[in-house]
């Protein structure tokens, strides 16, 4: 593993705004003290309950793939994980507008002993990370550019249960179906591959070998899903048309 878990002299407040006010944060973090960062997420916590991650660690492993500043492996940890293991290739080699910065710094800040591995998700295998009780692989699918293999490499560190957040698109469709998006089109960023539906989600879970899927998320009420592909389309310069066929969803899946 990679990284320091922290035995240098912490900082105070100030010292610790100002080192918070450097970095492009994603995820808005509760440092203690009031200090919150300024996530371009700008509520991660609201994310959290969606997710329906067990409240109880207690003694369990954790991989979080792709865990960007950490919020996800933090709170893991602090849900009593035994060990956690945070991962990320891309925004932590500087390839993205984010950095590791941030993970280093709540890691330091909230006295965490999460351990840290830059690593791509198709390098991810038993030899290399180990295997895990729960894996999280939120936010990060559609940015695949190969996502069935991923879901592979995941699989084999995966040692039960499965929590997957992403975009789906093609809600209108039941056959298993992924929108490609070669260019920006999906928010304007290229590095948004896939757009899978969920009956594809499913189907590539159990193609790779988890005996059990369950879809968590609730379905929008059509008013909702409305005023939702109003607001992507002029925040994000969506076609309305095209948002109103996408959304979040989150999976679990298990090995057995
Ligand atoms: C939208 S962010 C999600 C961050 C966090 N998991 C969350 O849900 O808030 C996507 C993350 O996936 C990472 N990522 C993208 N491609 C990856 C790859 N091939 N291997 C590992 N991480 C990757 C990015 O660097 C980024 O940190």
């Amino acid at each position: 593993m990679e990284g320091s878990t922290g035995c240098e002299a912490p900082l105070n407040a100030d010292e610790l705004k100002n080192e918070v006010a450097k970095i492009n944060w994603y995820h808005s973090i509760d440092l203690g003290n009031g200090i919150v960062t300024h996530g371009w997420e700008r509520n991660t916590a609201s994310r959290l309950r969606k997710l329906l991650i067990p409240d109880d660690l207690q003694g369990m492993t954790v991989l979080d793939v792709g865990a960007w500043d950490g919020f996800f492996s933090f709170e893991a940890e602090r849900r009593g994980a035994k060990h956690v293991l945070a991962t990320d290739y891309d925004s932590w080699l500087g390839k993205t507008w984010g950095s590791k910065a941030g993970f280093e710094l709540a890691r330091k800040t909230l006295n965490s002993h999460v351990e840290d591995m830059t690593i791509d998700v198709l390098e991810l295998s038993p030899d290399r990370v180990g295997v895990f009780d729960l894996v999280l692989l939120l936010g990060v699918l559609y940015h695949l550019r190969h996502p069935l293999l991923a879901l592979e490499r995941v699989f084999s560190v995966a040692r039960r249960h499965l929590i997957l957040e992403t975009h789906v698109d093609a809600l209108w469709s039941k056959r298993p179906t992924m929108i490609f998006y070669p260019g920006s089109e999906l928010h304007g960023d290229p590095t948004n591959w896939w757009g899978p539906n969920p009956a594809a989600v499913v189907a590539m879970l159990k193609c790779v070998g988890f005996e059990k899927v369950q879809i968590v998320s609730k379905h929008d009420s059509p008013l909702f899903g409305l005023g939702r592909a109003t607001y992507l389309g002029v925040r994000r310069r969506a076609s309305f048309f095209s948002a109103l066929q996408q959304n979040r969803m989150v999976f679990h899946a298990w090995r057995e």
